[in-house]
């Protein structure tokens, strides 16, 4: 009997545009994310267009650091995009989905369509960088992940931070979340890397790695190279935000901080808030504990 094997193409952004098309309500559209020993989850998209009251503490505390000049590194619907452009920033969006890129122009932020790696002089420079909704896992692993930190080095002005969140990829009582990290590290891969695509109805986009690091993970990964961590923030869940700061250069110019906390500094352990997107395959509280540094499986981690 034969299969059929979805087309390749942007369905991540098919479902923001449905998602979006609606209002940004949920029920309306969902994104399934399949890892690559066939663990299936699905979100609805409604939380990329979560207000950030919404959010979970570290990634308020996260924009409440963003100043001057923004570049959004996966900005999704603008999720971030939007209200650190509201508060003042300059921001520029950055995506591979067409579709994602379409959504947040539609909210009025400018927003590129390019993948990180490919990313170079025409979006300028910036005074931050945010990696949120778990883009840390952009930085796909412990070997890619000098490269990215090394291209995103190469976009950001003297005293520039990069600003971004993750979940460790460990911090699940998961049997099959366990047993995904022995068996990446059986075929070479940390255990915290995932791959994934996302689905929609008949389309499916490229595998690609994401990586949920442990704080220990992340910080050897920033060790050595143009980037210093600064603060780590953690909340409930393996959930965390880390501040990383560019290296060796001048603090950045006076700006105002966001503010987006409305006054108190909302910080971490607040609150609930809209759980983020875990494309762990994984998710937090949901598996088994692989102990940090083994390796694999999270929800979707
Ligand atoms: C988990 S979503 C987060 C979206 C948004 N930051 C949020 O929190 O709502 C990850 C986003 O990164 C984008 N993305 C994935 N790989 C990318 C790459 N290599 N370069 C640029 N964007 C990428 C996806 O298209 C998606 O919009």
């Amino acid at each position: 009997m034969q299969v059929r094997q979805p087309a390749v193409g942007d369905a991540f952004g098919a479902v923001l545009r449905r998602c979006w098309a609606a209002g940004g309500v949920p029920g309306v559209a969902f994104e399934l994310v399949e890892r690559d020993d066939g663990f299936l989850t699905a979100g609805d998209a409604a939380r990329y267009f979560a207000a950030p009251e919404q959010w979970v503490g570290v990634e308020r505390w996260a924009c409440d650091q963003a100043t001057g000049r923004v570049l959004d590194v996966g900005c999704g619907a603008g999720r971030h995009a939007v209200p650190l452009a509201a508060a003042g920033c300059e921001v520029v969006g950055l995506d591979r989905s067409p579709g994602a890129v379409a959504v947040t122009r539609s909210r009025g932020v400018r927003a590129v369509q390019g993948a990180l790696l490919e990313a170079g002089a025409e979006l300028g420079t910036f005074d931050t960088i945010v990696l949120l909704g778990n883009n840390l896992g952009l930085l796909g692993g412990p070997e890619q992940a000098p490269a990215v930190l090394g291209r995103l080095a190469g976009l950001a002005r003297p005293g520039a931070r990069l600003l971004g969140s993750g979940v460790d990829a460990y911090a699940t009582d998961a049997a099959e979340h366990h047993a995904y990290h022995a068996w990446n590290r059986h075929r070479g891969r940390a255990g915290s890397q995932v791959r994934v695509r996302i689905r929609d109805r008949m389309l499916a986009t490229e595998w690609f790695d994401y990586w949920f690091a442990s704080l220990a993970e992340l910080s050897a990964a920033v060790a050595g190279g143009p980037w210093r961590l600064a603060v780590a923030e953690e909340e409930s869940a393996g959930r965390y935000a880390v501040r990383l700061d560019l290296v060796g250069r001048r603090p950045p110019a006076a700006g105002r901080a966001t503010g987006l906390s409305t006054g108190s500094r909302t910080g971490p352990r607040n609150g609930p808030g809209v759980e983020p997107v875990d494309w762990r395959g994984i998710g937090p509280g949901n598996g088994p504990g692989v102990e940090p540094g083994n390796g694999p499986g999270v929800d979707g981690r």
